[in-house]
């Protein structure tokens, strides 16, 4: 009996040990320096664009798959943004449909759908451009990038532009539906202004 209960003693220090053992090296492993030079490699990169915290935020949910390729962060930059393009784009669209719009702002909000899934072509263009960077000439393939994510921020603005403040802003159930849909875009055209910056970025680094 007595026996028993000291072997039970001995393996449960030993369960005990193993375990901090193990959680000492889960916080100190091999993994973390990695992680640490991935996120600050994302920093640094975004330091230089216009919206840095959210160039930033944007993208360190992907630190892992970015590591610290700059032609893998431009391509996550192109991601990031297409998929905000596509689901403003979609969000704007079922706001036009609501009760209570002037036909005015009706039109303004299906201009504004119009000309962003005009960037979301332009993006997709991009993304595929990034895909294809090895293959082809880069020169060439980025000043297309550049070209291309230029133009989808033109058209975001032009959106923003119809999306002005004014003192005549249609409020339905207490939101400024202007004011959404202008800090939406704005959002959009903020990712597309960092994806452009990190393009140029990679131009000229190479
Ligand atoms: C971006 O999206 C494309 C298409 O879905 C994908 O093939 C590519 O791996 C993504 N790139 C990055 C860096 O996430």
């Amino acid at each position: 009996m007595e026996a028993i209960s000291s072997k039970h003693l001995l393996t449960n220090l030993l369960l005990i040990f193993a375990s901090s053992f193990s959680t000492l090296c889960a916080n100190t492993g091999i993994e973390r320096p990695h992680q640490e030079a991935n996120t600050v490699f994302i920093r640094t990169s975004c330091s230089s664009t216009t919206y840095p915290r959210l160039c930033y935020s944007s993208l360190v949910s992907h630190a892992e798959l970015i590591q610290t390729n700059r032609v893998l962060l431009t391509g996550a930059a192109l991601n990031v943004t297409l998929a905000s393009a596509k689901s403003t784009a979609a969000v704007v669209s079922m706001m036009a449909k609501r009760q209570g719009l002037k036909p005015r702002e009706v039109a303004a909000m299906k201009d504004c759908v119009e000309v962003l899934s005009d960037s979301v072509d332009e993006l997709r263009r991009s993304i595929d451009g990034m895909i294809h960077l090895r293959t082809s000439n880069f020169e060439m393939t980025m000043s297309d990038l550049q070209t291309w994510v230029s133009a989808a921020l033109t058209d975001e603005n032009t959106c923003t532009d119809g999306f002005q403040e004014s003192p005549t802003a249609a409020t339905i159930g207490g939101t400024n539906t202007k004011t959404r849909v202008r800090g939406l875009v704005v959002q959009v055209a903020q990712l597309t202004s960092n994806a452009l910056a990190l393009i140029n970025q990679l131009a000229n680094q190479g």
